[in-house]
């Protein structure tokens, strides 16, 4: 079992029905862009959190859209969003798992994923199922959290305990994933961002309503829920490197294609 399918840092956000990526809507449509995402591509969003990404290229690319999560209560948010931006045409959630994806072997045009495989400890497993589920000459697109540089023992321990991720460094890690498990053309491309720039891009993909009901839930579960107590007492334990994260810490954008024949000739 992926021990994020019971994570408090997830399932808190889960409840808030927020869910982020760095880079924001930018980094989706450079992401889109690059694995050439366009109307009627057939895409799977892994990790799909709360359906924003995925309700966004459906609507605005018009592609035909499957988001899966492991976790059962961001489903039903992505779900809800569609329904509410009526999208259910174009736009489908279920639960699974990134390791274990339950499709047919080349389902997709372009597979996606936007922070979630630094949160998965069997990578190959997963980058190998979004190998299997796309279609031969079909694009792997991933946005990961990676280090820019090394970073103190201690920020990284810290941001393990609380969002249970393990990053990666930026240059050549990811690829060099990507290409053993039989990726081709491997790209990368690496980000720097900042806070004031990276809360701008969040608050623009995430509708006004949903910003203000996501405080409120915070509040809420904070004063009624003992385990966000819990986890923000963890939270609140932060080091005094942290004030400097974003001098260690960006994202980058890596994108594979599938071949369109394997090591042994077949399509
Ligand atoms: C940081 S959130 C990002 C969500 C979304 N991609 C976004 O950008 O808003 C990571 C998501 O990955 C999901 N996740 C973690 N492990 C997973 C796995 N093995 N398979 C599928 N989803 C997973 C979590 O439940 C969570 O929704």
């Amino acid at each position: 079992m992926n021990r994020t399918s019971d994570s408090t840092y997830f399932a808190l956000q889960a409840n808030l029905g927020v869910t982020k990526h760095l880079g924001g809507r930018g980094a989706t449509d450079e992401l889109a862009r690059l694995c050439h995402v366009q109307g009627g591509s057939r895409v799977l969003v892994v990790g799909c959190g709360v359906g924003t990404s995925a309700c966004y290229l459906a609507a605005r690319l018009q592609a035909r859209v499957v988001g899966v999560d492991i976790s059962p209560a961001m489903v039903r948010r992505s779900a809800r969003r569609a329904r509410k931006k009526g999208l259910t045409e174009r736009a489908a959630f279920l639960v699974g798992s990134g390791t274990a994806l339950p499709f047919d072997d080349g389902s997709f045009d372009v597979v996606l994923s936007e922070s979630v495989n630094s949160f998965i400890p069997d990578r190959v497993r997963a980058l190998s199922e979004y190998r299997r589920v796309a279609k031969p000459g079909g694009t792997v697109g991933m946005n990961e959290c990676v280090w820019l540089e090394s970073p103190p023992g201690d920020l990284a321990a810290y941001l393990e305990r609380v969002t249970g991720a393990r990053f990666m460094d930026a240059k050549g890690s990811w690829s060099r994933l990507l290409e053993q498990c039989g990726f081709d053309a491997v790209s990368e491309h690496i980000h720097r961002t900042g806070i004031l720039e990276q809360w701008c891009s969040e608050v623009r993909q995430a509708d006004a309503h949903e910003f203000v009901a996501a405080w409120g839930s915070f509040v809420r579960g904070f004063f009624s829920n003992a385990e966000y107590r819990s986890f923000a007492r963890t939270a609140l334990k932060v080091p005094a490197s942290a004030g400097r994260m974003l001098r260690y810490f960006g994202y980058g954008i890596y994108v594979g294609y599938k071949p369109e024949v394997d090591a042994a000739g077949r399509r």
